[in-house]
């Protein structure tokens, strides 16, 4: 990018259109600390105005045909994919993701907005029912919608800076309610590009904004009541935090996970150890396992374990590490280096209670090394917290219920991969593993954007992928059409 359009200022986007308020912070690279861009921050005022523009518009809004909607998602979409290398790089700069993750995950977004598209022309909720099934109900038929509950609050995460806003924004215009959008300070710019795109179209003023506000300013937004509805995706202390605030809101929380990638006996053929390894070491460190759903804990049977664990060592070792803006790295630095120390730290304190390092253990600056660590002991924070870092545990365990109880024992369930080819074991996963998701064959970290996206237990509540936020956004009301000659 040229130097001039990086330390470009930006306005936010209010109610539709550009802004720009009293005070400024600077967006750096993670890699090289390089400034980004400039953003605009948005004064009490300018929020209460996007507040009350949402307002204001929502049942306009609502009552805006289907096709009106999906040609704005249609267009997002399009736009997008025309300007897919541009906002890869604009993602690698401000997150420090290198740049095959940051090509990957604009083409996931291009997913969500045609998904969103698609199913704005399918969604209405409609199920008639009729209610003549008892005397009193004769010559009555039930006919029930879905509403919107009425403007969403979004709070966009960091690791996915244009993703997991397109999560949030896309559901929200394709069922027709206004959404304000909070990008994450450390990497506003992916949010407000989409803003630009927004603009473009012809949905309502007010029907979105994009406010890059500082965190310390989100409980005001959280508490209104003019906003009944709050998507958070961040961390696990946050979102709950948000979730006891706002005790009455309708509160989807995603939330942390540590990962299990459960290798079972039967996978074990030479073929199989070599695609299991692979896999867990890719899916351990993308993003500089800045994910979710990244690789945190391999749990092996001890028939595979002596096989698998030096080919994962391998795989890890040969992963590139370095600039994200090179198209060969495949691990890029950590947000920032405080996030890399806290990482240090965690490795720290697992090693002086007995783990081993099998490879990795260094940091340089925000840059973690790919790590893998043996006997990690249970209750240090890396055997039951959530890194978010390229960092992996191996454990040995015999049989399938000593893999499945392993990977139970974490507080949090966001999803799990099972390597097996037996169709029986993996039913058996499904059932025992509590988790939002299971993923057979594959690491954990797979995520298609249209399936049902959440966790169990300390991992959130709710469900995101395109479909889910929909139902999340609207309620059913039902109409009851009397006298009728059925
Ligand atoms: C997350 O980190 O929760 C998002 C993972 C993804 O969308 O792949």
């Amino acid at each position: 990018m040229p130097a001039t359009k990086e330390a470009a200022t930006h306005a936010f986007w209010l109610a539709g259109r550009q802004a720009t308020g009293d005070q400024t912070f600077e967006v750096t690279s993670p890699w090289d600390g390089r400034p980004v861009g400039t953003v605009s921050v948005p004064t009490a005022a300018q929020v209460e105005e996007a507040v009350a523009a949402a307002v204001a518009v929502a049942d306009e809004f609502a009552a805006t045909p289907a096709h009106v909607r999906a040609a704005a998602l249609d267009h997002v979409c399009s736009r997008i994919t025309e300007r897919a290398e541009e906002i890869a790089e604009l993602i690698s700069a401000e997150n420090g993701k290198p740049m095959k993750w940051a090509r990957g995950e604009v083409g996931r977004c291009i997913s969500v907005f045609r998904l969103a598209a698609e199913e704005a022309r399918r969604f209405n909720g409609g199920v008639a029912q009729r209610l003549d099934t008892d005397a009193g109900g004769t010559g009555r038929l039930a006919l029930t919608r879905r509403f919107p509950r009425g403007p969403v609050l979004g709070i966009a995460p960091f690791n996915f800076p244009l993703n997991l806003c397109a999560h949030k924004v896309a559901p929200a215009l394709a069922v027709g309610t206004p959404i304000l959008l909070k990008p994450a300070p450390a990497t506003p710019l992916s949010g407000l590009l989409l803003g630009e795109l927004l603009a473009e179209t012809d949905l309502p003023a007010g029907s979105w904004s994009v406010l890059p506000v500082p965190n310390d300013r989100m409980p005001d937004l959280v508490q209104d009541e003019r906003l009944p509805v709050v998507s958070f995706t961040g961390s696990a202390p946050v979102g709950w935090s948000i979730l006891d605030s706002a005790p009455r809101k309708r509160v989807t929380l995603e939330l942390g996970g540590n990962g299990a990638a459960v290798v079972l006996a039967d996978y074990a053929t030479d073929a199989d150890i070599d695609w299991a390894a692979q896999r867990i070491a890719t899916f351990s460190n993308y993003q500089g396992g800045q994910s979710c759903i990244s690789v945190q804990r391999v749990i092996a049977d001890t028939s595979v374990y002596d096989r698998l664990v030096p080919k994962i060592v391998e795989a890890v070792e040969r992963l590139r590490t370095g600039d994200p803006s090179d198209p060969a790295t495949d691990v890029g630095p950590l947000v920032s280096e405080d996030a890399a120390k806290r990482v240090e730290s965690w490795v720290a304190e697992a090693v002086a209670a007995g783990a081993k390092v099998l490879t990795g253990g260094t940091r340089e600056r925000a840059s973690y090394a790919p790590t893998v660590l043996e006997n990690v002991p249970s209750d240090s924070k890396i055997g039951c917290d959530e890194v978010f870092g390229p960092v992996m545990s191996v454990t040995r365990v015999e049989g399938e219920e000593a893999a499945f109880a392993a990977a139970n024992d974490s507080p949090y369930g966001l999803q799990a991969g099972v390597f097996t080819h037996d169709v029986q074991a993996a039913f058996r996963a499904h059932r025992a593993l509590e988790t939002g998701g299971v993923i057979i064959g594959d690491v954990p970290s797979y995520r298609a954007d249209q399936m049902p996206y959440g966790g169990a237990k300390q991992s959130g509540v709710g469900r995101e992928g395109v479909q889910f936020a929909m139902e999340d956004y609207t309620y059913e009301r039902v109409m009851v059409l009397t006298g009728l000659d059925l």
